[in-house]
């Protein structure tokens, strides 16, 4: 049957159709459990929570699911070599963004804290819990690392935005490929080439890691019912991660805005921007993001331009004015339809099965 494939039996589970993590309090234990607990496979974002969060996270999904699940974090989760900008840096960036956050009627803040990398922490917290799959982003765990997930059960993802990170990722002996296209919601997770030089989409990406990889490879970016589905799996994919329809579903750490404006005529227009985190993401298309496009050095290496634009984001949000904010999301938005993820995942199943047989 079309379900039983490579990651299927090296996860145990019943469907090769996995929820994509998503990082940023955008993940929840209910969204993971309804997609585990249907045969799928739930994951958890987890880069932006501190170690004890993660351990608090895990001990919920534990009474919420007892199938495998996935929890994700990101191996370079930091542009700031020092951890600290320099004044100059911040007064170039204040400048640029002082319009905005005088239409949004509150003060510039400050230049913001250093910032610490969480990786390593992060990580030996993933060793103690030993989630069924550990999937990583933003380049590649060290050998050590790689080694004790094999010693502990641990199956091990990594995220390819290009061919070259996916031969990379194999040569280091991580197990599953993630080939993610340019068309999918969040940040493009490059750390190969640069971000903008690294935009294939999810189906010559699968197309070219499939003809050069052994190693099993998840689609993601771009699929979002059982056409995207039976798509990837004739093009060699072994499974398919899903995003932006599981991000518009009830039980995401979506607020409700933001899954209405998926499902808005606003949902057809996506871009790819560093204004928002200083790293290249997809969200619904804004007029600062347009605005800013090629100010792109004047902004805060990630995360700090985050931290910077928070405040504006909520501000934003309490005054209604959209074009101030990213909605992340990816380009298929417009033909999404559920808004429960059980059902979504009862629709994906018997949609992929129709198309499949007939
Ligand atoms: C809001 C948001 C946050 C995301 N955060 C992460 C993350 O932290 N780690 C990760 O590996 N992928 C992250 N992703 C990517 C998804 O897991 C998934 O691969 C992608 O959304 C698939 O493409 P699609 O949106 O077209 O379905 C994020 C996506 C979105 C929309």
């Amino acid at each position: 049957m079309w379900y039983n494939t490579k990651v299927t039996e090296l996860l145990g589970i019943d469907y090769p159709i996995t929820q994509g993590p998503f990082g940023g309090n955008f993940s929840a234990v209910e969204l993971l459990a309804a997609v585990s607990n249907a045969g799928g496979l739930g994951g958890y974002g987890a880069y932006t929570l501190s170690p004890q969060e993660i351990v608090e996270v895990n001990d919920k999904i534990k009474v919420s699911t007892n199938k495998p699940y996935n929890i994700n974090i990101w191996v370079s989760d930091n542009d700031v070599p020092t951890g600290i900008v320099t004044d100059e840096q911040y007064e170039q960036t204040a400048k640029i963004f002082k319009p905005y956050f005088d239409a949004a009627g509150i003060p510039l803040p400050g230049k913001p804290e250093p910032f610490k990398s969480r990786f390593e922490n992060q990580v030996q917290v993933i060793l103690d819990i030993r989630p069924k799959l550990f999937s990583f982003v933003f380049g590649i765990p060290s050998q050590d690392i790689l080694e004790q997930c094999r010693k502990n059960g641990i199956t091990t993802a990594g995220g390819a935005t290009t061919l070259d990170e996916a031969l990379a990722l194999e040569a280091a002996g991580v197990d599953i490929i993630i080939a993610s296209g340019f068309e999918a919601g969040g940040h493009r997770t490059s750390f190969l080439a640069p971000a903008e030089e690294s935009v294939t989409g999810t189906f010559v990406l699968v197309q070219l890691i499939k003809q050069k990889v052994k190693a099993p490879v998840i689609a993601a970016g771009g699929i979002a019912n059982g056409r995207g589905i039976a798509a990837a799996l004739t093009l060699g994919a072994d499974a398919v991660q899903i995003g932006t329809a599981f991000l518009a579903c009830e039980e995401s750490g979506a607020l409700p805005l933001h899954r209405d404006m998926l499902f808005s005529e606003r949902g057809k227009y996506t871009a790819l921007s560093r204004a928002f985190t200083g790293r290249l993401g997809r969200g619904i298309a804004t007029q600062l993001a347009k605005d800013l496009s090629g100010h792109e050095k004047q902004f805060l290496p990630f995360p700090l331009q985050a931290n910077f634009m928070s405040s504006l984001r909520k501000a934003a949000i309490d005054q209604q004015q959209w074009d101030l904010i990213l909605f992340w999301g990816g380009q298929i938005a417009p033909i999404l339809t559920h808004t429960k993820a059980s059902e979504l995942m009862q629709s994906l199943v018997e949609e992929t099965t129709k198309i499949i047989i007939t």
